[in-house]
């Protein structure tokens, strides 16, 4: 980074960011200079990452797969912070099963919070940034893009995030606008923690580095895609896995 707060004045919008890779990322922009909309379904966690990164940063309770309410929470932060600068889409959920086995409730969960959310919230996010003529655009996709066993939801999600996000990339480049999708790997936070393990334990033994990446190595990426260093950057697909891939 070109300077210690290269984020000053910048308002972000991070969602899923009550905990996890999404915290990571809270208050990584916030040490940067950011002034960060803390959102989550879980408010109590999200107000108290909020007062963790400081610079008037708040925390805001939404579902991002209620369109309605989306719109109505991106009009409320321009409201309050006055303009959005960097919106970062990491809330996403996991319902693994084998195809067979897969009902049309878990396909409809994954598909609607990892990637109808982020077209909602793209959308409405983009379409300011487009006439403030500057934003950036970071999506949490993942490794799993590529095709996993037992997440042919979360799979088709996340591969759908990339061919969103690099779509929307050559829309909003003429306006100032940069999107970018990162793929984490292998993070330790609550999703993986849940894993049996034996498949935490087989998960490591891919890894090329020999370690699980934390949040905050997913968010020094985030934030350097965040900031004017990256502004000739877009439409890229970054893994962030210590060498793993599918
Ligand atoms: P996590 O489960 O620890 O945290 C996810 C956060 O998103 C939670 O605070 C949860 O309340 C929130 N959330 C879930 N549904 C929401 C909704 N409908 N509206 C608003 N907030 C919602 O997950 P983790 O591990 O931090 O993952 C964050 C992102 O990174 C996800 O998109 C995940 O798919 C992706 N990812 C994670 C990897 C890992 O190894 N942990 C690997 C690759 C991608």
């Amino acid at each position: 980074m070109s300077e210690a707060r290269p984020l000053e004045n910048r308002v972000a919008v991070v969602t899923g960011a009550a905990r996890g890779i999404g915290r990571g990322i809270a208050l990584r922009l916030a040490e940067r200079g950011a002034r960060v909309a803390v959102i989550d379904m879980n408010l109590e966690a999200a107000e108290a990452v909020a007062v963790e990164a400081g610079n008037e940063s708040f925390g805001m309770r939404l579902d991002v797969s209620d369109r309605p309410a989306v719109d109505a929470a991106i009009a409320d932060i321009v409201e309050r912070a006055g303009r959005i600068d960097i919106l970062v889409n990491n809330a996403g959920i996991n319902r693994d099963a084998m195809l067979w086995k897969m009902t049309d409730d878990e396909w409809d969960a994954v598909i609607s919070v990892d990637l109808s959310a982020v077209f909602y919230t793209c959308r409405a996010v983009g379409t300011h940034m487009r006439a403030n003529g500057y934003g950036r655009i970071v999506n949490v996709s993942s490794a799993s893009w590529m095709g996993n066993i037992g997440q042919t939801n979360y799979a088709a999600a996340k591969a759908g995030v990339v061919g969103l996000t690099r779509s929307i990339s050559k829309e909003l480049a003429r306006s100032g606008v940069t999107a970018n999708a990162v793929c984490p790997g292998f993070i330790e936070t609550d999703m993986t923690r849940g894993m049996p393990e034996h498949l935490f334990a087989a998960q490591l033994e891919k890894i090329p580095m020999q370690r699980a990446g934390q949040p905050e190595d997913v968010a020094n990426v985030v934030a350097f895609l965040s900031s004017d260093d990256s502004s000739y950057v877009t439409g890229e697909v970054i893994n962030i896995g210590g060498g793993y891939k599918l």
